[in-house]
């Protein structure tokens, strides 16, 4: 039994499908263009899936993830896969994970649903499993095939999502304080994807902006009242990546300059639960992640859930 306070991210990894579609791609298929796409939300491309399915980018992202922690596969306690779209009802995507990344047998491997919000709902969960587990590490993935819930002749919509998986090896630590906030206000009217019949997002877009740019400033300052530290203090802000004009919402009411938010939305669009993990996994790579800094995380999404964490790399 682990006691400790704190939570280290390990290791980090992520995996977007080759196949980018262009704002000018969507202009061909429904009425829109580079111009509206790119004013309106900030995105500019993003990627769709081919041949991979869900479980294909859950697993190159954990052997990623793995490989970065410089840990063996067999040390891992426990796996969580936050998606709102598995490949199969059963088995899980975190089932096949175990399989191929050659996760122990005897920890459990499961799926969660917080829609965008998963991820962070991923890394709190476990962070209670890991307390029950005599291993030391934790694998958390977000990753999600929205391109085959998108009404392509929907304008609204289609344009705003993309295909991609982030992954986070986890440990316990009494060295890297870790807080969280997760909140769930049941709307089955404003974001909805149904599973029978029309199986397509559909969603209130002014209504979700409204709840996020109230939502996750609200969040980002509970957390720094629990951490004990002010919006200046923080060296990393990662939102979801939703639309860049939210982003530079909650930068202006943190009173934060917008460039310590990091922001991908333009390459890959908003990928659910698996664009934190994503953005996190690119900073890492970019080195911008240094040792010590103070890192805090905001999203919201359907449900309607929303999430916020602090942590220190
Ligand atoms: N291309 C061109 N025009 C479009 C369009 C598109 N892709 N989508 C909508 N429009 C049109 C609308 O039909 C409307 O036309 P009208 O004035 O003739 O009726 C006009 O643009 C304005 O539409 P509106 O919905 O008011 O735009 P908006 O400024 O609210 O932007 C969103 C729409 C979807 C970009 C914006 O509301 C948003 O990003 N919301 C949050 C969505 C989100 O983040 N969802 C995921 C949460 S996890």
């Amino acid at each position: 039994m682990q006691v400790k306070d704190g939570l280290r991210i390990v290791g980090l990894g992520h995996y977007v499908p080759d196949n980018t579609v262009t704002n000018d791609d969507l202009s061909k298929i429904v009425d829109t263009n580079d111009e509206w796409i790119a004013t309106r939300t900030g995105i500019r491309k993003r990627h769709f899936v081919t041949t991979e399915r869900n479980q294909d980018m859950a697993i190159a992202a954990a052997k990623m993830a793995i490989k970065d922690a410089g840990i063996d596969p067999l040390e891992i306690g426990a796996c969580i896969v936050a998606t709102i779209r598995p490949d199969n009802m059963t088995p899980a995507v975190a089932c096949m994970v175990q399989k191929e990344v050659g996760l122990p047998t005897e920890i459990p491997c499961f799926d969660i649903n917080a829609a965008c919000s998963g991820f962070m709902y991923g890394v709190r969960v476990m962070r209670g499993m890991l307390m029950q587990s005599d291993k030391r590490y934790g694998l958390v993935i977000g990753s999600e095939t929205l391109s085959k819930v998108l009404n392509m002749e929907d304008r609204g919509t289609c344009i705003l999502f993309g295909d991609g998986a982030g992954a986070a090896v986890i440990e316990l630590s009494d060295d890297h304080r870790y807080f969280s906030i997760l909140g769930t206000k049941g709307d089955d009217e404003v974001l909805v994807c149904p599973n029978d019949g029309d199986r397509f997002v559909r969603m209130n877009g002014q209504e979700v902006f409204k709840f996020a740019v109230s939502t996750a400033p609200d969040t980002i300052n509970q957390i720094l009242d629990m951490a004990g530290l002010s919006a200046d203090d923080i060296d990393h802000y990662v939102c979801h990546q939703a639309n860049l004009r939210i982003i530079s919402s909650v930068a202006k009411k943190c009173k934060q300059s917008i460039d310590k938010f990091y922001v991908n939305l333009d390459e890959y669009g908003n990928t659910s639960s698996a664009s934190i993990p994503i953005a996190l996994s690119e900073m890492k790579q970019k080195g911008l992640l240094k040792s010590g800094d103070k890192v805090v995380c905001a999203g919201f999404g359907g449900g309607l859930t929303w999430c916020g964490a602090y942590f220190e790399i």
